[in-house]
């Protein structure tokens, strides 16, 4: 009773509640550490989260507090030290690399700050990679990255190369290669951080639009007026989750 008591008072107060839908992230005691000549760098000291489908979490911290090494964690690319790690149910804390790669390209996108793209290679054949390595065909490869390139408004921009692009739109031709796997989950560390202010917003649109979709999204920003995007704010520092609050949308 408490609980719906609760839930209902969330939406008197403008807040989504996602309680109901399956977990697709959930780590538990992850511990990450590197060592970096002979000491052992502690980069997580026992984080914990619980994502659920359709959610937004925007995850906030200080410079080396530990966000992209959360999301390399979450997203299949590197393993914990210690913990679990658990991705739509499963346990991928002890899966080999081939495995990984098994997971990440079934179910999830990344967006990186620095977008990431082949310089010599056009925008539609930089969507084209993760089909490539999925064994896609052709023709299969170029008619599905078309298709993603128009999705974010880039349909006019197939053959340019990133040096003919505006850092926004290279930010949207990494979203649409992040997309064309058709992920349930897209990790996106600092999209808007090289972008001005413009872009960024164009960017963010673009982010909201696909979680609207129902597309899980987990976005590290600095910038608490991107974070504020989210339906929940996740705050980490020195490796550890120290809070978190969830984003009224009373204003929009
Ligand atoms: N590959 C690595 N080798 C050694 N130390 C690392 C490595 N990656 C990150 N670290 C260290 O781990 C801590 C967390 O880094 P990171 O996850 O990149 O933080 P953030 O993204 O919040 O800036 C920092 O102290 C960083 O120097
Ligand atoms: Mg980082």
């Amino acid at each position: 009773m408490g609980e719906q008591k609760d839930s209902d008072g969330k939406r008197e107060r403008g807040i989504r509640s996602f309680e109901e839908a399956p977990l697709i992230v959930k780590l538990h005691n992850v511990v990450k550490i590197y060592p970096m000549d002979g000491v052992e760098v502690f980069a997580l000291r026992g984080a914990s989260l619980e994502v659920r489908k359709g959610e937004f979490v925007g995850i906030m911290g200080a410079s080396g507090s530990g966000k992209s090494t959360l999301m390399h964690i979450t997203g299949c690319l590197d393993r914990p030290t210690e913990g679990e790690v658990y991705i739509d149910g499963e346990d991928v804390s002890k899966l080999n690399d081939n495995q990984l790669a098994d997971i990440r390209n079934g179910k999830i996108g990344f967006v990186f700050q620095s977008f990431n793209l082949l310089p010599r290679t056009s925008a539609i054949s930089n969507v084209e990679l993760p089909l490539l390595y999925a064994g896609v065909s052709r023709g299969e490869r170029r008619k599905r990255a078309k298709e993603v390139l128009e999705r974010v408004g880039l349909g006019s921009r197939l053959d340019h190369y990133p040096s003919q692009l505006s850092g926004g739109e290279q930010q949207r031709v990494a979203i649409a290669r992040a997309l064309v796997n058709h992920p349930s989950l897209i990790l996106a560390d600092e999209p808007t951080g090289n972008l001005d202010s413009k872009s960024g917003k164009e960017v963010m649109n673009i982010l909201k639009e696909l979680n609207g979709q129902g597309i899980t999204l987990i976005l590290v920003t600095h910038d608490r007026e991107v974070a504020e995007h989210a339906h929940r704010i996740v705050h980490i520092r020195d490796g550890e989750i120290i809070g978190e609050e969830e984003v009224s949308k009373d204003n929009e």
